[in-house]
């Protein structure tokens, strides 16, 4: 599914360079669940950034299903990330002129789909939103947003799922019952998850756990997690 080939990624400052990543090569196979977990600022947000094709990398590779992202067209990417990603940004980039239900329904209807309005508004019912369909993002509290962005990167089934920190805003109950409904979609459409996440917890649930530090990848033992 996925295949990472000595990536490396920096940003330019005013100073110099700020090296985020330095040769992080990473295997994913379909239907497999995968934590990255590092202390804030590891580049763990530019990871999945560059996985989405939404940032080049400076050197190294990402393949997705056997296609080279560097070898992809705008048009082409675009056409990858709508017909099989679903991302759930940290930020959650909500049109703010669309209801929750129209935000849902976007990717979609942008995809042409007949029933995207009854589809959208089963998956917010599943993200517990059913109440709000009708709500503008500025009249959502923090976490209905980001369950509406998370509802938005579910609603066309795809085939990977890359989530950034998806329960940062949520109380403990509300953030669980996120975390089950990506796992179920993971066991029952065989979506390949990757899963930023603070919360060592929620990282055990998947199948493995990568951490980054200083700029690499390094595949945790499980068993070496704190209780
Ligand atoms: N466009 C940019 N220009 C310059 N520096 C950047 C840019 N984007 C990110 N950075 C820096 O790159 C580093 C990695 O950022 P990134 O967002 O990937 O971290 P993160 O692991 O997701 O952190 P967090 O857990 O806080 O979300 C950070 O130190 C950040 O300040
Ligand atoms: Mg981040």
């Amino acid at each position: 599914m996925i295949e990472l080939n000595n990536l490396t990624m920096s940003y330019a400052l005013e100073h110099g360079r700020l090296e985020v990543l330095t040769g992080v090569n990473l295997e994913v196979d379909d239907s497999d669940t995968v934590a990255i977990v590092g202390p804030s600022g590891s580049g763990k947000t530019t990871l999945l950034v560059l996985l989405a094709g939404l940032e080049l990398p400076a050197e190294g590779s990402v393949r997705l299903d056997g296609r080279a992202l560097d070898e992809l067209d705008e048009d082409a990417l675009a056409d990858l990330r709508r017909d099989r990603i679903g991302i759930v940004f940290q930020s959650f980039h909500l049109v703010p002129s669309l209801t929750a239900l129209g935000n849902v329904a976007l990717p979609l209807e942008i995809a042409g789909a007949a029933d995207s309005r009854a589809r959208a508004q089963a998956m917010l019912e599943r993200v517990g939103l059913a109440g709000r369909v009708d709500h503008y993002p500025a009249q959502l509290s923090g976490g209905e947003q980001q369950r509406v962005a998370i509802a938005r990167a579910l609603v066309h089934a795809p085939k990977l799922l890359l989530a950034d920190e998806p329960t940062g805003n949520l109380d403990l109950r509300t953030g669980e019952t996120i975390i089950d409904l990506l796992f179920a979609l993971n066991a029952d459409s065989g979506s390949t998850l990757i899963l930023v996440t603070h919360d060592e917890a929620i990282a055990r649930r998947c199948q493995r756990v990568v951490r980054l530090r200083e700029g690499k990848l390094i595949e945790e033992d499980k068993r070496a997690f704190p209780a």
